[in-house]
């Protein structure tokens, strides 16, 4: 039975012992959040979703995906208030269902957001590739490309991991303001490019509205869902946030709203000022702009989407280190993952370890075929989350709970639902990596954490 036991839930979340400073305010954390969500997602994802499942619905898939994840976003802000901590749903998992279903969630949080740094600095790269090539400089193929495509390193990809990891080093405060400078530059490309595309509308492009279907809006919404990620990691950042209880649901679903809207802006717009059928493209909301003629704005919006990976990359990195951080001090993980340098307030081995980590992956690696797993890896998380709302809400009826998520149990069950009808769609390929991952999981938990959990062994 030790496998399900439980930790206790502080009376007041604010009242974690932490050694992390509490800098942020929820300004910050609405940033952090749009900082992590807006990304290749959009800029990438949009397009090639219109162009082969959906056609100009690809906004109704969007609407599909971004109620799915509102249901999850709503019950990440009961759990964030009520048991708080930097692990998020790893931390409230080990609240509410035990130690092992804890850090098996800790587990897939770590592939997802590892897989999902390192596929976005692959994408990053490719822009920074083509945007150089635009003004004429042309870096060797054999640097900008992992020897599964025929080169020896993805050299770009790789750096833009480690500068990062620098800059997360030097503490959150200063992560978080440049954050939301670039967050604003990305906002500001957007903004470019929806006044832009107003005046550019053909409405017969929109006609057939949906010529996949119902179907093919389903499988846009599955295939959109990375869009979407990154509202999760706010939640980590409870330990640095001055006054969690009220500013995490502030950063949580504001910064959800505030992306949700663009993305249906920006999914109308662009299939309204080219045919859908010209979308599958790497680069579809700069190369619309070209085609309708306005090729100043082009660029510049693919200076936006660069700047806007970035801050993807920034934003999931921070999240990544917190959850090890906060698995480590609980004594699943080596004691090394929780060391905090005392003049930054940063756990700067974890940070400085899974940058190598993830940019040797990046440089290196097929990463285009595992990428799918990030998106199972959230939706368990997902899943999980909405259902300890469920169940604490039964098993501790008592707990303080600063936000409560409106008609629970129906809320989070229409969440359990929806991520449960997201992941069915992913290939099966996909399922199998996973379940290895999942095994490896299973054996360093009962090679090693087990026996290490600090509830096992309390000082
Ligand atoms: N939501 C993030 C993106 O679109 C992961 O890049």
């Amino acid at each position: 039975m030790k496998l399900f036991r439980t930790k206790p839930i502080e009376i007041d979340s604010t009242a974690i012992n932490t050694d992390l400073k509490r800098v942020l305010g929820s300004v910050d954390l609405v940033f952090l959040g749009v900082g992590a969500i807006i990304g290749a997602g959009i800029f990438v994802l949009t397009g090639i979703a219109a162009a082969n499942y959906a056609g100009p619905a690809v906004v109704l898939s969007f609407v599909v995906a971004g109620i799915a994840v509102t249901f999850a976003a709503l019950s990440y802000a009961e759990l964030a208030t009520s048991i708080g901590g930097a692990g998020s749903a790893y931390g409230y998992s080990y609240a509410g269902l035990g130690e092992f279903v804890a850090w098996m969630i800790g587990w897939m949080l770590i592939l997802e957001y590892s897989v999902a740094i390192a596929a976005v600095s692959v994408g990053w790269s490719g822009y920074i590739n083509n945007s150089l090539a635009a003004i004429g400089i042309h870096l060797p193929e054999m640097l900008i490309k992992a020897p599964s495509h025929g080169g020896w390193i993805n050299l770009p990809a790789m750096l833009i991991i480690l500068v990062l990891g620098t800059l997360l080093a030097t503490g959150a405060k200063v992560t978080a303001k440049l954050n939301a400078i670039m967050v604003l530059v990305k906002i500001a490309a957007i903004l470019l490019f929806i006044s832009i595309a107003l005046f550019h509308v053909n409405t017969s492009y929109w006609t057939p509205f949906m010529p996949f279907g119902w179907e093919g809006v389903m499988t846009g919404a599955a295939s959109i869902f990375f869009a979407y990620i990154g509202f999760d990691a706010v939640s980590t950042a409870a330990e640095e946030t001055q006054n969690p209880q009220k500013d995490l649901p502030i950063g949580i679903l504001g910064s959800l709203a505030i992306c949700t809207l663009f993305y249906m802006l920006v999914a109308t717009l662009l299939t309204g000022i080219v045919p859908y059928s010209s979308l599958d493209v790497p680069s579809p909301v700069s190369d619309s702009l070209l085609r309708i003629g306005v090729k100043w704005a082009s660029g510049v919006i693919a200076i936006g989407a660069i700047v806007g990976l970035t801050t993807v990359i920034l934003v999931l990195y921070f999240g990544l280190t917190r959850i090890i951080f906060a698995i480590s001090r609980d004594g699943l993980l080596p004691p090394f993952f929780s060391y905090i340098n005392k003049k930054t307030s940063s756990p700067v081995r974890v940070i400085l370890l899974t940058g190598l980590v993830m940019a040797s992956i990046a440089g290196l690696t097929p990463l285009n075929e595992i990428v799918e797993l990030t998106n199972i890896g959230t939706l368990g998380a997902f899943t999980v989350v909405c259902a300890g709302v469920a169940i604490l809400r039964y098993t501790k009826p008592d707990l303080q709970r600063p936000f409560k998520t409106p008609f629970s149990p129906g809320i989070p069950l229409l969440g359990i639902l929806s991520c449960g009808y997201l992941v069915i769609q992913l290939s099966g390929a996909t399922w199998i990596r996973f379940s290895i991952w999942l095994i490896i999981g299973l054996v360093i938990y009962f090679t090693y954490s087990y026996h290490h959990s600090k509830l096992s062994n309390p000082r």
